[in-house]
């Protein structure tokens, strides 16, 4: 017995001073003095013990057990204090991992920089939803269920009988209903349709509405502050015309065109007069109030910008690409 208490103290000895990190240690601790340990099962066999030998035995016991948390508790002190108990050491001298600076994606440009001349015209950025109801999306826009207009803003539908939002001109809706006029807004955010991917469609796209609704808003007001957008984002000598078109949720309405040199005149957004229906459905009088609206693509925006050809290159992530703005 006393032989065999010698040779434990021995190897747990070993064990504590071989121990680089406290988690080491505390498993040589567990095994040696834990419940299950090796010196709990050596001293259950005292019993075996001839009655003469007994107590020394018993003395070589405690002896070996004082004398081994004592070394357990100094060692676990040491390892607590070095920084060599951390499995990594630092070191100060080697090189830094190195993060690329990053920046921001044509599209997010293009959407600060009209969100900047926007404000400066005194409008206010918001947000809406990108998950809808048919009523914000279509019937609050004048357009019914059976309406044939409805084909060309069709969109994606939900098990819960939501929808992606087709346009941003659900947002029109959502001000009104909380924010009386006068009330100058833009609302940037994504767009979805089951278009068919090509060179110029997404079925995610974005695009930046606008809406300006007070007493005698004209639409000479909707050309000015259209005008002067185009003059601010292409230079000052861009070109814009106005074409006769057709919005549910405008009227009159109209598409607007800018001229390239290169490429002639390229349609960039929809716009008109805001419908009185529109306007009765958020209980907005129309005999006291009008007001504009406008949708611009903001992904055409870009590509017009910056001469990029294939729409599909902004969704890509191909830093040689992105890396350019
Ligand atoms: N929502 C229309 C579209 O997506 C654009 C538009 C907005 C037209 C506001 C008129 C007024 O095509």
């Amino acid at each position: 017995m006393i032989e065999a208490l010698k040779k434990l103290e021995q190897e747990a000895q070993a064990e504590i001073t071989q121990a680089a990190d406290p988690a080491t240690l505390e498993s040589a601790k567990v095994k040696f003095l834990g419940r299950k340990g090796l010196f709990t099962s050596l001293s259950a066999r005292i019993s075996e013990v001839p009655p003469d030998q007994k107590r020394l035995a018993g003395q070589e016991m405690n002896r070996v057990k004082t004398a081994l948390e004592t070394l357990f508790s100094e060692r676990e002190k040491v390892l607590k204090a070095s920084p060599g108990s951390r499995t990594k050491r630092l070191d100060p001298t080697m090189p830094g991992t190195f993060y690329p600076p990053g920046s921001l994606h044509p599209l997010s440009k293009v959407i600060l920089e009209i969100s900047d001349i926007f404000t400066g015209l005194g409008f206010a950025v918001v947000d809406g939803p990108e998950i809808e109801t048919e009523y914000y999306n279509f019937e609050a826009l004048n357009v019914p269920l059976d309406h044939p207009a409805r084909d060309s803003f069709d969109t994606f539908y939900l098990e819960n009988g939501k929808l992606l939002r087709s346009q941003t001109s659900t947002v029109q809706i959502r001000v009104m209903e909380k924010t009386k006029p006068p009330l100058k807004i833009i609302a940037p955010g994504k767009v979805y349709r089951p278009d068919a991917t090509d060179a110029t469609h997404s079925f995610m796209f974005h695009q930046i509405e606008g809406l300006m609704v007070d007493t005698g808003v004209s639409f000479a007001d909707l050309k000015g502050v259209l005008f002067e957008f185009a003059k601010r984002f292409f230079g000052s000598d861009a070109k814009i015309r106005f074409r006769p078109h057709f919005f549910p949720f405008t009227e009159p309405s109209a598409e607007i065109d800018v001229y390239s040199k290169t490429k002639g005149w390229l349609e960039i957004l929809g716009a008109g007069m805001v419908h009185p229906n529109v306007l009765k459905s958020v209980k907005i009088d129309p005999e006291r109030f009008t007001g504009f609206a406008f949708g611009m693509g903001v992904e055409r925006m870009a590509m017009l910008k910056y001469g990029v050809e294939d729409i599909r290159q902004f969704f890509e992530n191909d830093l040689r690409f992105l890396r350019q703005f």
